[in-house]
């Protein structure tokens, strides 16, 4: 399986270059964080997170907009306050998202509670604060809520979460807005929804919302969600109830392998245009972005452990794995795999799979992948900026990696690796025999 073709041309994300042979992150070399650091270690670009911001921004500029960062993408403090400074609100699905908002300095009036199972407690807890908005999901929740709001003397600003029936075209683990989902309330459930929302004393209606899956690459399922959603927004007004925001959810793809996703002010050129066209270019507009901001800033520096070359395959076995990168296991997902150091043109180059140490056929990264590497070497597994640390687990107790934050020439540890004593802190062993 070793050719002498050279290596394939990769090509990286934004502020993400090989100078010389060294891959930098801005201007840091990657190397020199995973020798102080060790590995596996998170490395993300603030100038890649604002740059991706920048991009909805300009997009939603003359607008009154409010864009909630969904931090289930990626919710270390760190990362969570860049954006909050840079001027994101966010969106959150739990208490424990709540209280991490509110620990990175997020205004809890900018902040927006979605997700399908709220439990009373997450419902005072936001409520005591002050929350911006609960995406409800069900007649039923909204009926809690309601309860919960009126036992505290208070009106919980609500937005419907409508499943628009639309194809994503994504992955259908990542594919939320079609009927056989479990989000959102079906449209011709929704209006009745509103007039139900507008008698309860415990709530006061603020919004509407729709997401309709992750990772989408393409326009034209936002046009006809939003269509829907419009559609909605008139029928809900004809019955007198005003709707203040419309929340158009998150969603936007990012190139892992060749994708070609629509910029995010492209996209929403094309989006205000139909706003425009349909008389509501005036409404506060909401979404709530998750990967398109974080996705590509981020990277996996993993060392090469062990070349284990075999009859069908080759094995790269690297010290990062599922517990660190699910999204090969969980959706066959495809990330970069590049060296930190290239090699040198003509060096040979092997087919590997790229696995990790967790004892599972499942644990792997990458697959079939041409590299010229030794035992020892450092790779950078790309894309990882989002859905990678925030759905890391300690499966074969592993402690969680480090993660550093780059700026310009400068990096700042922004999460310690995890030792085995935080892993079992809060276990209670048995008294002694
Ligand atoms: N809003 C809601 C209500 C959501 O459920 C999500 C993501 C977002 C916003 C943000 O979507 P984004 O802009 O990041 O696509 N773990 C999967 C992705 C799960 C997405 C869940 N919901 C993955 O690694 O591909």
């Amino acid at each position: 399986m070793t050719t002498t073709t050279g290596l394939p041309a990769v090509s990286l994300p934004p502020y993400f270059a090989y100078h010389g042979q060294h891959l930098l992150v801005e201007g840091v070399p990657l190397q020199r964080l995973a020798r102080e650091h060790g590995t596996p270690l998170f490395v993300y670009s603030k100038a890649a997170m604002l740059s991706a911001l920048t991009a909805y921004q300009r997009g939603l500029a003359g607008r009154k907009h409010l864009i909630c960062y969904a931090m289930k993408a990626n919710s270390s403090l760190a990362i969570l306050q860049t954006l909050v400074r840079a001027g994101c609100g966010l969106d959150i699905v739990s208490g424990g998202e709540l209280e991490r908002a509110m620990a990175a300095g997020a205004e809890p009036s900018r902040v927006i509670f979605s997700g399908v199972g709220k439990t009373r407690t997450e419902m005072r807890q936001a409520l005591k604060l002050g929350i911006g908005c609960f995406n409800v999901e069900s007649r039923a929740e909204l009926d809690v809520l309601d309860a919960v709001a009126r036992e505290m003397g208070l009106r919980a600003p609500v937005s419907v979460r409508v499943n628009p029936n639309v194809d994503a075209q994504t992955h259908p683990y990542i594919s939320t807005g079609l009927k056989g989902n479990k989000f959102g309330i079906a449209h011709e459930d929704v209006l009745d929804t509103y007039r139900h929302a507008a008698g309860c004393a415990g709530l006061r209606v603020v919004g509407i919302d729709c997401h309709i899956g992750s990772q989408i690459t393409q326009a034209a399922p936002y046009l006809d969600a939003m269509d829907r959603v419009l559609d909605l927004v008139e029928s809900i007004e004809a019955a007198g109830i005003a709707i203040e925001h419309i929340d158009f959810g998150g969603g936007l793809g990012i190139d892992y392998q060749g994708d070609a996703p629509p910029q995010a002010d492209q996209l929403w050129k094309q989006l205000l245009a139909k706003l425009d066209a349909r008389g509501f270019g005036n409404r506060t507009i909401m979404i709530e972005p998750g990967r398109s901001l974080v996705g590509n800033a981020g990277a996996c520096v993993t060392e090469v452990l062990y070349r284990k070359p075999g009859e069908h395959k080759n094995f790269l076995i690297v010290d990062a794995a599922m517990n660190d990168l699910p999204r090969p296991a969980l959706y066959e997902a495809f990330h970069r795999i590049v060296p930190l150091v290239q090699a040198d043109g003509d060096a040979p180059s092997t087919t590997w799979d790229v696995v990790g140490p967790v004892c599972e056929s499942g644990d792997w990264i990458g697959r079939d992948r041409a590299l010229a590497v030794q035992a020892g070497d450092l790779l950078a597994v790309l894309s990882a900026g989002a859905y990678c640390m925030s759905m890391a687990s300690n499966y074969n107790t592993r402690g969680r990696a480090a993660e550093v934050l780059v700026d310009g020439d400068k990096a700042w540890l922004i999460r310690s690796r995890e030792s085995a004593a935080d892993q079992f802190r809060l276990e209670r062993p048995l008294p002694a025999v």
